[in-house]
């Protein structure tokens, strides 16, 4: 599903990761980790395109990532969900809004885009916050929202990038059991994280990176 062949990804001079190699399965859950500045976001940015490649290639289903070119970005990245830090909820628009924005603009009908945002809303437990605006939510039921707005086009992949950075140890758990849930429906899911806490014994994937390289690898 996602094939990283030798990949060098380099800022300046300086190899960020280094002639790497992956190879994740359709449906697999797996962990990114390893100390800071180590790659993990930069990993990410790869596989939706918002980096590209120095050397070697990657591939996401059918798409041939590193020779992507701009016009064919956005196909990609409609199959992808990404959830990022810095790709927080419009603060001007309720939850429902948040969630149905993503549908919207691909012109779908009122009526469908309803039917779909319910439904995710439904599987992250927030349809009783559906019409307020994110700050009267908590920090977990934002990040909630954050993950129905990823999943609400059902990508084929989620990319989560320090997706329980801001919360406590309960709200990150209700995350990782939300991850856990959408994976066994069949979504391949990428979290990069620095907190062992998620994934040690979880008997996932877990890929540690470290000075530009795959360090490690093992079932957490
Ligand atoms: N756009 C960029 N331009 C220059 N250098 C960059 C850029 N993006 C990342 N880097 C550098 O690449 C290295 C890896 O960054 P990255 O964000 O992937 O690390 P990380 O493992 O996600 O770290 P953290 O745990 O702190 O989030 C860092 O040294 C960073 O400074
Ligand atoms: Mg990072």
């Amino acid at each position: 599903m996602i094939v990283f062949a030798d990949v060098t990804k380099r800022f300046g001079k300086k190899a960020v990761l280094d002639s790497i190699s992956i190879n994740i399965k359709k449906g697999d859950l797996l962990f990114i980790t390893g100390p800071s500045g180590a790659g993990k976001t930069t990993l990410l940015k790869l596989i939706y395109c918002s980096e590209r490649p120095d050397a070697g290639h990657i591939t996401v289903a059918d798409w041939e990532v590193s020779r992507l070119s701009q016009r064919g970005i956005p196909e990609l990245r409609r199959n992808i969900g990404i959830i990022f830090q810095d790709f927080k909820l419009l603060p001007n628009r309720t939850v429902f809004d948040n969630v149905a924005l993503a549908l919207s603009i691909h012109g779908m009908n009122p009526g469908k885009i309803r039917h779909y945002v319910n439904e995710v809303l439904e599987e992250v437990k927030l349809m009783d916050k559906a019409n307020l605006f994110p700050q009267f939510l908590s920090g977990g039921e934002q990040q909630r929202v954050v993950i129905a707005r990823a999943m609400v086009s059902k990508p084929l992949v989620l990319l989560a990038d320090e997706p329980t950075g801001d919360l406590d140890v309960d709200n990150a758990k209700a995350i990782m059991e939300l991850f856990s849930k959408i994976n066994g429906k069949g979504t391949t899911v990428l979290v990069a994280t620095h907190d062992e806490t998620l994934f040690q014994g979880s008997g996932y994937r877990v890929i540690y990176l470290n000075d530009h390289y795959i360090e490690k690898e093992y079932m957490g």
